[in-house]
């Protein structure tokens, strides 16, 4: 029986490669030139990292995780995201100690929820974060960092919503008003909000159920539970964005899934992918550090959805053409095609970085030369018996009106470098 592919996990075949590594490309460079630097850590933790960071009464610490007990008897999780990993690795590396330090990293992410187009139980992040910086404009750049990248990649329609969520302090006093608001509606509320009304009760606000929308609407707001200090960060921020004309919509619901954020988050949303409308979220999470066990240390940091940035790059057609090889060798019968061989060896030597693709597994001239067409090459070398006794090679331009010649072996590398 064919062994068939776990549910919600993707294959990403060749034919979609180059728009995944044209992101990464772009990604990489965008990040290195704003001073981020990759680390890479485990797919794997301890499960009770993923608990003590995202927070016990989320969705994802709830259902979503790839939880198991290894050989050793301990408790693993196959990541759920990378921001608490990153953070693990940088207490358990010594990295904080008052220093700063602005880090991504990419790689694959796994919740165990319901599959549908752009929500995959194994999906891939591209992740930012900046530790050590208490500030606004740091929060400011990041989302710059991230309206370029839509920019340089030519996507459009990905629109910024921002909210502050205050400190722990603030969202506390802000909970209690909130609980006290939903308990007098409690009739009103659909079993999912029941049950979040006392692990979290934020949650709530972002329910996806219309029966809910008026009672959400009608719900009393964060906003004015937030201290000076966390309004004029928030004030800062948004004029920051305005400065630099990054257009934003304040959001007063936006609450995210994870439970380590504090004052700053956003998301990158559109309209072109459905219900899986988030391409890139993110936030500050001034917290999470000293509650891992690290020193006190502020931090904020977002997450992309690769597969979603994908697609979005697929429908706006905005992907370069899979690279294509300078030169095809044909060559046939069994002489020739060893003398073949080596010639594609030379040609390598002699034009480091180029494609040289030689036909492999025979077939006759004709089948060799639709070969050669389909790669896209730009020029064919062809060797037959003629050609191999009289110690030539014909060259055929495929890209061009130029006709067919002759070039002697020994002249060859000189005389394609000048037709490439
Ligand atoms: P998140 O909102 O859970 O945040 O995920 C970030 C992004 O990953 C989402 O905006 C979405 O594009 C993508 N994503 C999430 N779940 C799925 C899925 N099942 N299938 C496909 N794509 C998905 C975080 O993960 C935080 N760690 C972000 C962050 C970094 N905050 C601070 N630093």
């Amino acid at each position: 029986m064919q062994i068939q592919p776990v549910r919600g996990m993707n294959d990403v075949l060749p034919g979609e490669i180059v728009a995944w590594q044209h992101l990464e490309r772009v990604a990489r460079s965008l990040f290195e030139s704003y001073g981020y630097e990759e680390l890479r850590v485990p797919v794997l933790e301890h499960t009770e990292l993923f608990k003590r960071s995202i927070g016990e009464f989320t969705d994802i610490v709830e259902k979503e995780m790839y939880t198991f007990q290894d050989l050793g008897g301990e408790s693993l999780t196959l990541r759920p995201e990378a921001t608490a990993g990153v953070v693990r690795a940088a207490i358990s590396n010594g990295m904080l100690r008052g220093q700063r330090h602005k880090l991504w990293c990419a790689g694959p992410m796994f919740r165990h929820e319901r599959p549908q187009k752009g929500r995959y139980r194994q999906f891939y992040q591209l992740d930012v974060e900046a530790l050590g910086f208490a500030g606004p404009d740091v929060d400011a750049e990041l989302i710059a960092l991230s309206a370029r990248l839509w920019r340089e990649l030519k996507l459009r329609g990905v629109r910024l919503m921002v909210n502050s969520l205050g400190t722990a302090a603030e969202r506390a006093r802000y909970r209690e008003r909130l609980v006290a608001y939903l308990m007098r509606h409690q009739d009103a509320l659909d079993e999912d909000s029941r049950r979040r009304l006392d692990g979290n009760p934020l949650r709530i606000l972002d329910s996806k159920n219309p029966q809910l929308r008026e009672l959400i609407a009608a719900a009393p707001l964060l906003a004015e539970d937030l201290g000076a200090e966390s309004q004029a960060h928030f004030d800062a921020l948004r004029a920051a964005l305005d400065a630099i004309g990054v257009g934003y919509e304040v959001n007063p619901r936006l609450v995210r899934g994870l439970d380590y954020y504090s004052r700053t988050v956003f998301e990158w949303v559109t309209d072109a992918l459905g219900a899986q409308d988030a391409v890139c979220s993110g936030g500050r999470y001034d917290g999470l550090i000293a509650q891992l066990g690290g020193e006190s240390t502020p931090a904020v940091g977002f997450a992309l959805g690769m597969e979603r940035v994908v697609a979005l790059m697929l429908q706006a057609g905005e992907v370069p053409a899979a690279p294509a090889p300078a030169i095809y060798i044909v060559a046939s019968g069994e002489p020739a095609e060893r003398a073949a061989f080596a010639l594609a060896e030379r040609l390598r030597d002699a034009l480091p970085g180029r494609g040289v693709w030689l036909n492999l597994g025979g077939g006759n001239f004709k089948a060799q030369f639709r070969r050669a067409d389909r790669s896209g090459a730009t020029v064919a070398l062809v060797l037959g018996e003629q050609e191999l006794e009289r110690g030539v090679v014909a060259v055929k331009p495929l890209r061009s009106e130029a006709g067919q010649s002759e070039c002697p072996l020994a002249q060859l590398p000189a005389v394609i470098a000048t037709l490439l």
